[in-house]
């Protein structure tokens, strides 16, 4: 089956679920992905770092967090993609949500039943015609589990160290591979840990392993993937 049905109404437009642990290549394939089948793109981490920088913006506390105050600032975000930029609240904060100190404060609130509740709807609008390519950590398991594919894509932990260190380098941020290794073994434990919507592969899901995989041979993997579903 290409795609969801909603009850006795129109079928959904199909959507690609690609999730996976930090700094895996999730948002680099997803959107290669999109772009060669001419489909959108949801960058769900996005949101949770948005929520986040509202979060550190203002102030408020997130080792004893109010899931309560959280919730109601993540779901009353109205971001703006755009052009590849991201604006909020009046500001373009495309490269200050890449920060590893809102990742990290990302992965902290995504803990939160309340937050993830609320970043919901934001996330399922984005499913529009002619589909839909969706990356984060429970894509396939949460939001879209009715994906025509879903994908978990894994690298090692040092690969992805050093992939996430020249992203930062890139975007002109300080940092060093044995801090950004220990972070992500932590975000890695936190994300798979937690109650609410645990990092896992999905039911059914590719297993892909791109540590010795380049950016386009995994995305040929994806779109073969998808090209036998609809042939079969
Ligand atoms: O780029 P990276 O993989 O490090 O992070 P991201 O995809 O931008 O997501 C930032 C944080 O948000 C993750 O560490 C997760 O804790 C959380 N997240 C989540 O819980 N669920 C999602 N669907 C996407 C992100």
């Amino acid at each position: 089956m290409d795609a969801g049905t909603a009850g006795a109404g129109a079928p959904l437009p199909a959507v690609i679920a690609i999730d996976g642990p930090t700094a895996s290549g999730k948002g680099t394939i997803a959107q290669r992905v999109a772009e060669r089948l001419g489909w959108h793109y949801l960058d769900s981490g996005a949101l949770y770092r948005l929520a986040a920088l509202r979060a550190l913006r203002a102030g408020l506390p997130l080792d004893v967090p109010d899931a309560a105050v959280l919730a109601a600032l993540a779901g009353g975000m109205a971001p703006v993609f755009e052009g590849g930029r991201i604006r909020m609240d009046g500001d373009d904060v495309t490269d200050a949500i890449r920060a590893e100190a809102v990742g990290d404060a990302a992965s902290r609130i995504a803990g939160l039943p309340a937050v993830r509740a609320a970043l919901v709807d934001l996330q399922r609008r984005a499913r529009r015609a002619p589909g839909l390519v969706a990356d984060g950590r429970d894509m396939g398991t949460v939001i879209f589990p009715d994906a025509a594919l879903k994908v978990f894509l894994t690298a090692s932990a040092e690969s992805r160290a050093e992939r996430r260190y020249k992203q930062l380098i890139e975007k002109g941020f300080s940092a060093n591979i044995a801090d950004l290794l220990r972070d992500l073994r932590a975000r890695d434990a936190r994300d798979s840990s937690r109650a609410e919507a645990p990092l896992k592969p999905a039911e059914g899901a590719l297993v892909l392993d791109s540590t010795h995989l380049s950016v386009d041979e995994t995305t040929q993997v994806v779109l073969d993937a998808y090209g036998r579903l609809r042939q079969g």
